[in-house]
């Protein structure tokens, strides 16, 4: 079995999937440093450049990544986890010094921890941005900083170019506390870049979803799924109009390879992610009728799911074109695969609480199961 597990490793299969050994442009091996890389996305990162070889360091204090999201590559020769915050400066010095390049992924993340804990927000995605690019500063190292499309706030006219202006909302309605934030991140990144010339470069991801990502901080994909396996209501927040565009984690983490290694994205911003727009409530059918599901659909106003007076997007949709002319991007995992790919996940998920809680049973109920 290769490094990321049965079901996805059958679903690449399925798929042609790209292997990211095929993201590799030079002979030599880089020696590179993840953020949050026991996250989501930072775990499938490190398992992209395990798999060219590559030599992987992650620093992760596990606020909301997870020790199974590494479980499979946490015993490889080549690859290095400390658990610790991206804030320790000392550790920091050391493991920036080591690498040839960073990606900057730690933060804090999920509309509902954003909501719930501005203060964690704000001052872990600005803090560790800034712990980042300082040392990154020591000897010019290469760092890439994950951005958000929140960043482009309540605009209103899509596709989102990277160039266009940033809409936010005011300063007393928490959900847009993670969008400034970010927003400083990337202007402290490009001011690294102009005035001490660390080449930085700053990928805008959309929505990225696929196996391991948990829906405990509000991610909308992994919750509908959730709720359909189990049988309980799937939830939709609004009235299910406004719409996204999900990518797959593949494309993604493909995407950032190839970012991070281009010369001629050093200072610049990129977005990243799918253009195909879903409505939050076509999502919801169409989770209900790949799961097979009897869930009901029901719908929960913004005001009770979140925060009284609670702003969301109508829509969010990426120009691809600016990546797509650098590295010739293009997403190749649709949305059913996407689904497919994380139903597969959490099924099995499922199957391996249930068999844990089995085992744990006592001799006694469990001879009252086999009874029924
Ligand atoms: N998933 C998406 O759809 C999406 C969209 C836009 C941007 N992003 C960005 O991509 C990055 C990764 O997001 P993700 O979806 O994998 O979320 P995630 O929560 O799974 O990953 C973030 C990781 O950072 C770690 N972390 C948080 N604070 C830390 C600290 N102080 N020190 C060390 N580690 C810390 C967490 O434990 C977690 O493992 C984030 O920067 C996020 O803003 C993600």
């Amino acid at each position: 079995m290769g490094l990321i597990g049965q079901n996805y490793e059958s679903y690449k299969s399925r798929k042609s999937y790209k292997s990211y050994k095929s993201y590799r442009r030079g002979k030599n091996k880089m020696k590179v440093l993840i953020t949050g890389g026991a996250g989501f996305i930072g775990s499938h990162l490190a398992e992209g450049h395990l798999e060219r070889g590559d030599e992987v360091y992650i620093i992760d204090d596990l606020s909301t990544g997870s020790m199974e999201n590494i479980g499979r590559i946490k015993g490889l020769s080549n690859f290095h986890y400390y658990l610790d915050s991206v804030t320790n400066h000392h550790l920091m010095a050391e493991l920036v010094d080591l690498c040839d390049a960073v990606y900057h992924l730690a933060a804090a993340v999920g509309v509902r921890l954003i909501v719930e804990s501005p203060v964690k927000t704000i001052e872990t995605n600005i803090r560790g941005t800034e712990v980042v690019l300082h040392h990154a500063a020591k000897k010019r190292k290469r760092v890439l900083i994950a951005s958000t499309s929140e960043v482009y706030g309540k605009r209103d006219q899509v596709p989102f170019g990277e160039n266009d202006d940033l809409v936010m909302g005011a300063t007393d309605k928490g959900r847009w506390s993670y969008a400034c934030s970010k927003a400083i991140d990337e202007f402290l990144a490009i001011a690294y870049w102009k005035e001490k010339k660390v080449p930085t470069v700053i990928a805008r991801l959309f929505n990225t979803v696929g196996p391991r990502q948990t829906g405990r901080y509000g991610m909308v994909i992994p919750n509908f799924v959730r709720q359909a396996l189990r049988g309980e209501d799937i939830t939709v927040y609004g009235d299910g109009s406004q719409s996204r565009c999900f990518a797959h984690v593949t494309d993604v983490v493909g995407a950032l390879i190839r970012l991070i290694e281009s010369q001629k994205a050093v200072g610049e911003v990129y977005n990243i992610g799918n253009d195909r727009e879903v409505t939050i409530l076509e999502l919801a059918e169409k989770v209900k009728s790949l799961t097979g599901s009897d869930s009901r659909i029901v719908f929960t106003p913004y005001d009770q799911a979140y925060e009284e007076g609670f702003e969301d997007m109508l829509r969010r949709v990426p120009d691809l074109s600016k990546i797509h002319k650098l590295i010739a991007y293009q997403p190749t995992v649709d949305l059913d695969e996407i689904l497919e790919s994380v139903i597969d996940y959490q099924r099995s998920e499922l199957a391996a609480s249930h068999a844990a809680a089995c085992a744990s049973e006592t001799p006694a109920i469990k001879a009252a199961i086999s009874l029924r």
